[in-house]
């Protein structure tokens, strides 16, 4: 529910106004906790019928200039262009440059910057390593943002699910593949925290409390197939056989077969202990009762 993010928050000062570029999974819903808190938010969507698409932002269409006026806080979670540019920023960095009463810019990028660990913990100290084309382009992103002399923050991002994005659309569309890897882990993280950990490190940002990275991550990566098995016993359906990875990988996509080639643990002690963010789905066992409680709803 919306209020167990709220109440681990503070409102945001009086007239704050949140522009959020890029208004996909993570954008609706954090403009949802933003407007929770009482602040006037903003979301883009490339496409003027899209739902909850405040304004437009592609690259045929001008941003509107009402949209920066009063501006405070900026997110973008538009990823990279196949060319590595920063959509955002190419197009609009004056305008950003120009708004003066922006206190706070967050930037989603993912913890795929720091390529494969070999299964170690990463965080925020660790030289980040990409290894696959796209988080090489998103590591580039990430330092045009910090060059831009804006007050940023990069967010981290490990593997996002929630509700309607999770184990549970393939496992009962009876699409999932049962892959094993030994020793393989993924880290990840619930929509909510993102929203929760976005409207969070905003708040704390004008105390001083201002990292330039954060990872936000849950507190346990996980094998994959603990995973589908702990979504089957809340669902009660039965799980396929197990493939081992050197068979699966024969007909996985390039992009399914790039996330198996890493193996990393995000760290996410500067968020949580450090700075002091509880997590609402510390692990994927809260986060997948979530997701299926809300599957049951919409039935
Ligand atoms: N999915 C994951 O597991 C994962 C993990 C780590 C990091 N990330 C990154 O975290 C961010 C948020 O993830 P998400 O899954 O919430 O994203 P999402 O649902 O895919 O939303 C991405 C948003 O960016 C907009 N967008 C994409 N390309 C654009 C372009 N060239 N110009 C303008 N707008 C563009 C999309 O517009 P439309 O609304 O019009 O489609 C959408 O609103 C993304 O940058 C994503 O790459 C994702």
């Amino acid at each position: 529910m919306i209020q167990d993010i709220v109440k681990r928050l503070d409102p945001l000062p009086p007239k704050s106004k949140l522009i959020i570029f890029g208004g996909g999974y993570s954008g609706q819903r954090i403009a949802s906790v933003g407007r929770h808190l009482g602040t006037q938010v903003l979301c883009s969507r490339r496409e003027k019928n899209s739902k909850g698409a405040d304004f437009i932002f592609n690259t045929e269409t001008e941003v509107a200039k009402e949209v920066f006026e009063g501006a405070t806080h900026v997110l973008s979670c538009v990823p990279p262009s196949l060319t590595g540019e920063d959509p955002v920023l190419n197009q609009l960095k004056t305008q950003l440059l120009n708004s003066k009463n922006i206190k706070w810019v967050g930037y989603l990028s993912t913890t795929g910057v720091y390529g494969d660990s070999k299964g170690e913990w990463v965080n925020e100290k660790t030289s980040p390593n990409p290894q696959q084309e796209r988080s090489i382009r998103r590591f580039s992103c990430e330092k045009k943002w910090l060059e831009t002399n804006l007050p940023v923050q990069i967010l981290r991002l490990p593997g996002i699910y929630g509700p309607g994005r999770s184990t549970f659309e393939s496992l009962l569309k009876g699409t999932i593949k049962m892959v094993d890897k030994p020793g393989q882990v993924f880290s990840r993280v619930h929509v909510d925290d993102i929203a929760g950990a976005v409207l969070f490190l905003i708040g704390l940002y004008s105390q001083g409390k201002n990292p330039s990275v954060v990872n936000v991550a849950d507190n346990l990566p996980t094998n994959n197939l603990d995973v589908i098995a702990f979504a089957a016993k809340i669902a009660k359906t039965s799980l396929p056989s197990t493939i081992p990875f050197e068979v699966a990988k024969e007909t996985m996509s390039k992009m399914a077969l790039s996330f198996w080639q890493e193996n990393r643990k995000v760290d996410n002690k500067l968020l949580c202990q450090k700075l002091g963010y509880p997590l609402i789905y510390p692990n994927f066992k809260s986060g997948l009762k979530n997701c299926f409680s809300k599957i049951k709803i919409n039935k």
